[in-house]
């Protein structure tokens, strides 16, 4: 995979979007430990210390675009594929939060921003942007962050670490092809914050709590609130923990 290390940028998924025509391969990666105006989930700015993180982001144009339900596959499995890597780290007690945070030990250690391009109502590429939060100790007000250093006690080679990250996705579109959205969904599903315990929730602004019995997309959740399902979209509904 081609690789672009960037000493500093304002946000990897945007410098994919600015020069992506750039380049001729339907993967590739562009990455940096200095993200100055890195963007996060529902319009939020992504913070990552300098030099103390890392921030990600890999083009992805699939050859083949008529894999059934791509996206909501490809959502799955960034998450379960970042697990699984940080589980080969032994990072204590991961889960996924719906729809793609990574936990450790109940806080935050990574998130993704999956951005799409789409032409005649169909998507044609994504850009798949992930910050891990490595070796930062201090999140100042965000008292639900944490970093793999303050979990694990110890510091990691940054050069090193993405490397290995990076490796993971490699074999991406192929990986796509052969799972079924059932065998993702089953994996997700299996490590997904909440599908065994009753969480509190705020939902338009009023807090319920609910266990998440399954996932329906990339967008919406089903929950057993109060004795009956109900389906929550994701812009509605926030955990509160
Ligand atoms: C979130 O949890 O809100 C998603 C955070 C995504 C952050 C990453 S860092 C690399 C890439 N570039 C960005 O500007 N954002 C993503």
């Amino acid at each position: 995979m081609k690789l672009i290390k960037l000493n500093a940028i304002d946000s990897t998924n945007d410098f994919i979007k600015k020069n992506k025509l750039l380049f001729s391969e339907n993967l590739f990666c562009v990455y940096t430990f200095n993200q100055t105006l890195g963007k996060g989930q529902r319009g939020n700015i992504w913070n990552s210390q300098p030099f103390k993180n890392l921030c990600i982001s890999f083009y992805f144009k699939p050859n083949d675009n008529n894999v059934k339900k791509l996206f909501f596959k490809l959502n799955m499995l960034v998450s379960i594929k970042i697990l699984h890597f940080l589980k080969s780290y032994k990072i204590d007690d991961l889960k996924i939060k719906w729809p793609n945070d990574i936990l450790s030990a109940d806080k935050k250690i990574a998130g993704i921003l999956i951005e799409t391009s789409i032409q005649r109502s169909q998507i044609i590429d994504y850009i798949i942007g992930i910050g891990l939060n490595v070796n930062q100790l201090d999140f100042n007000e965000l008292s639900n962050a944490s970093s793999i250093k303050k979990i694990m006690k110890k510091d990691y080679d940054l050069n090193l670490f993405s490397k290995n990250f990076i490796e993971i996705f490699s074999n991406l579109e192929s990986e796509l092809q052969s799972a079924t959205v059932d065998d993702i969904k089953a994996e997700y599903l299996k490590n997904l914050y909440g599908t065994d315990s009753i969480l509190k929730y705020n939902y338009k602004g009023s807090d319920l709590k609910g266990k998440i019995t399954d996932i329906d997309s990339s967008i919406s959740v089903k929950m057993i609130v109060n004795g009956k399902i109900n389906i929550y979209k994701a812009e509605d509904l926030k955990l509160i923990y």
